[in-house]
């Protein structure tokens, strides 16, 4: 009996088209499927998950489901939700507790309700699910083999409960794969937030100066995709190397109170808190535009925002005008939340291709090597990352060479 709480399961058909339209862009997770689906290597394993439910996450988790296990599904924000494709995987079999829109309480309501199926392994994208287990359910982690986790954020909440001795289970850094994050983090968020900033507020890029904070992976995409679209782009940073590279690559970098001033699009980018507040809102121009692309809605601080403004008013959906005392007016993006996801549908699912690629790939890893894990944050292994890479290229109709014998021989010389 499948468990689910969803908005509304007369939506399925709708979502199967576009899980359909997903799989479709997805090769290289649709070829890992085909190939271990007659072993059915997850039988009699239980896999919760905390993703965004999107159309890539349903490819995924029909992959799991394919392989054998029983799935449990959880949003990774309130809002991220495609509800018809929540109804699409209730009727698969995946139980689901998700609908765009959960209140906090019920978003961490559905996060304990999947921790509590007692998975085996335990997928995550920014640690809610693997931190809930740990506070409030660690008599759940003697059975599980092992976690995994999407997103940067998540793997540094996770590297710091290693570092207190307090992580209870082995975990494996999705998110660090080079197959993950060059191109997830930094393609993906780069193209599907500029297309979340157009969806909320249909504005045009070009002749603008946009603000990015941040110039990690997720940052670099953004900063380079609006520079494609024509906006002058100033970079923020807090580290002087990536501050560095943004100089060489041509952007003006400048701390946040003198890029207040200049920018129309701010764009926070950092995994950090309070990027943007009061002492920078009070410098902006009337129209300015605020949107955050980091895992968290803690970048801009929404809080200082809030007590600034002495009207609000909603322009439309993930639109929000705030009137200041002097009459400015502030737009705020998607209540602060990751833009991409929110006011669009989350990264392309040819990117997400790879990351899901490496998400099915480690919970087959996890359960190879149960027992074998010390509680510790691992890398992907360097095979599945260069077996990712290999599947795309050779979906993508691409060859590249292989070393000959003396090649390699002299890349292991010393002499
Ligand atoms: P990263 O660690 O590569 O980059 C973050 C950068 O922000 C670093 O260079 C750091 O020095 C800088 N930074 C930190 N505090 C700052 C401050 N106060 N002002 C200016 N810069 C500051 O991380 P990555 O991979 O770029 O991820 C960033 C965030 O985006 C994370 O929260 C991650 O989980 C999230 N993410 C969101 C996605 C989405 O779909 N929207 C996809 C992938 C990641």
């Amino acid at each position: 009996m499948v468990e689910f709480k969803v908005k509304d399961v007369s939506l399925a058909r709708e979502g199967r088209v576009i899980i359909e339209w997903a799989e479709a862009h997805m090769p290289v997770l649709m070829e890992l499927r085909r190939r271990y689906s007659g072993e059915k290597p997850l039988a009699g394993v239980t896999v919760s998950a905390c993703l965004h439910v999107t159309k890539e996450t349903a490819v995924l988790a029909r992959t799991l489901k394919a392989w054998g296990a029983e799935v449990y599904l959880a949003a990774s924000n309130p809002l991220s939700t495609q509800d018809h494709v929540a109804a699409a995987l209730v009727e698969d079999g995946v139980n689901v507790f998700a609908w765009r829109g959960m209140s906090s309480e019920e978003y961490f309501w559905a996060i304990e309700r999947v921790a509590s199926a007692g998975p085996d392994i335990v997928i995550d994208d920014g640690g809610d699910l693997h931190v809930t287990i740990h506070e409030k359910l660690p008599q759940l982690a003697g059975k599980i083999w092992g976690g995994t986790e999407e997103t940067t954020t998540g793997v540094i909440r996770l590297k710091a409960l290693e570092r207190a001795g307090r992580l209870l289970y082995p975990v494996i850094a999705v998110n660090d794969a080079y197959t993950k994050f060059l191109f997830d983090n930094r393609y993906g968020t780069g193209q599907s937030t500029v297309d979340g900033i157009l969806r909320a507020t249909n504005i045009l890029i070009a002749g603008k100066t946009a603000v990015v904070a941040g110039y990690g992976w997720v940052g670099r995409g953004i900063a380079m995709r609006l520079r494609g679209m024509g906006a002058r782009v100033i970079v923020t940073e807090v580290d002087p190397i990536r501050a560095l590279e943004a100089v060489m690559d041509g952007f003006e970098v400048m701390p946040m109170r003198e890029a207040a001033r200049r920018g129309d699009i701010f764009v926070t980018a950092t995994g950090n808190r309070d990027v943007i507040r009061g002492e920078h809102i009070e410098l902006m121009k009337d129209g300015a535009i605020l949107a955050n692309a980091g895992h968290f809605n803690v970048e801009i601080s929404i809080r200082d925002l809030e007590s600034m403004a002495v009207s609000k008013r909603r322009i439309r959906p993930y639109l929000d005008e705030y009137r200041l005392k002097d009459g400015r007016r502030i737009y705020l993006l998607a209540e602060g939340r990751l833009v991409n996801l929110v006011a669009a549908e989350g990264h392309p699912s040819e990117v997400m291709d790879m990351s899901f690629a490496n998400q099915a790939l480690a919970t087959l890893y996890i359960k190879r090597n149960r027992g074998k894990l010390e509680p510790r944050v691992y890398r992907v292994p360097e095979e599945q990352d260069r077996e990712v890479a290999s599947l795309k290229l050779k979906v993508m109709g691409v060859e590249i060479d292989t070393l000959t014998p003396e090649q390699k021989e002299y890349l292991s010389s010393w002499k």
